[in-house]
């Protein structure tokens, strides 16, 4: 199948029928990664990945995905590129157009990453704004769907800050069927209008904020946790850390999830904080699970997107 469209924003830029066939591309892939038998796609293809943000996870499963599929990579900060003060996005953009077959971006603010989308003639990848980080959450459905064979009709609780993971969940849900509850303190949830919008396209979403974490998890499949202070909000940890200090993922509350719930963390955690070693490690939970899939559902999103061989 292609894709219906240039670049992977968000979420809610595809059809239910276009994010399953990256699902099920990256269901048959997965096994011939390991096995060390992908097809060699995109042979002299290169990603350029620009960071504007740390990252381990991503930055890694991106420059490895490319190179599994015979191309390469090239990893830039803004120190090379200073995008908006040396340079306008727009030059940026056509200039990279003409060396580079795909652009993966990681930055603060999701205009920049919607302008260099609109002047590229290249795919433009987003991998994490302040707004959206839907690389991570189609890798947690992946993962959610190889647990339970389906994620639709499951209850996914997401415990902590209405942030950009949280937001790329509640777009999922919009998608995939599956019911979202946010447990934040007040104002901390996912603001009003990003919650219409998400309705305006599928008015049936199941989303609630619930502010009681315990009341939140009963009867959850997927008890899901992200740090509480994001990059670029450092400023606010100390009143983040009071703000949220009753929000802890411990063995208590994963006592009252359902049967079989899985406990998931996109990563990088912070122990002690929002989760407890013994849940992190404990048997629910499938963090590393959710860290290699970032590799395989990224390199099914650039073999849709970059063109190849
Ligand atoms: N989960 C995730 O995106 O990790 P990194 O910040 O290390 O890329
Ligand atoms: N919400 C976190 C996600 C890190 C992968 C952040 O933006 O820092």
């Amino acid at each position: 199948m292609k894709l219906s469209k240039k670049d992977f924003l968000s979420m809610r830029d595809y059809s239910r029928e276009e994010l399953d066939a990256i699902l099920k591309l990256c269901a048959e892939q997965k096994p011939l990664a390991r096995a060390f038998r992908l097809p060699q796609s995109h042979p002299g293809r290169v990603l350029a990945c620009i960071f504007h943000k740390p990252s381990l996870r991503t930055r890694l499963s991106f420059e490895i995905a490319i190179r599994q599929l015979g191309g390469s990579s090239l990893f830039i900060t803004d120190a090379e590129i200073k995008i908006g003060s040396r340079e306008a996005p727009k030059d940026v953009a056509k200039v990279l157009s003409r060396y580079v077959d795909g652009i993966m971006i990681r930055t603060f603010d999701q205009g920049l990453v919607e302008d260099l989308a609109r002047y590229a003639d290249v795919p433009v990848i987003n991998g994490l704004t302040d707004l959206l980080h839907p690389c991570q959450v189609l890798g947690d459905v992946f993962t959610a769907v190889e647990r339970f064979g389906s994620i639709e009709g499951k209850k996914v609780v997401f415990v902590g800050d209405g942030n950009n993971v949280a937001r790329s969940w509640l777009e999922a849900a919009a998608k995939f069927g599956f019911k979202f509850v946010l447990a934040a303190p007040e104002g901390f949830q996912i603001d009003d209008s990003f919650v219409a919008s998400v309705r305006a396209g599928r008015a049936a979403t199941e989303y609630e904020w619930v502010a009681d974490p315990r009341e939140a998890v009963r009867g959850a499949d997927v008890v899901y946790a992200d740090v509480w202070t994001s990059m670029g909000q450092e400023a606010e940890k100390e009143r983040r850390l009071k703000a949220f200090k009753s929000y802890q993922i411990n063995d208590d509350l994963m006592k009252l999830a359902g049967r079989g719930a899985i406990f998931m963390h996109c990563l990088p955690a912070h122990r002690g904080e929002e989760v407890t070693d013994s849940v992190i490690d404990g048997p629910q939970s499938v963090v590393y699970e959710e860290a290699e899939n970032r590799l395989h559902i990224q390199r099914a999103i650039i073999a849709l997107l970059v063109p190849g061989e």
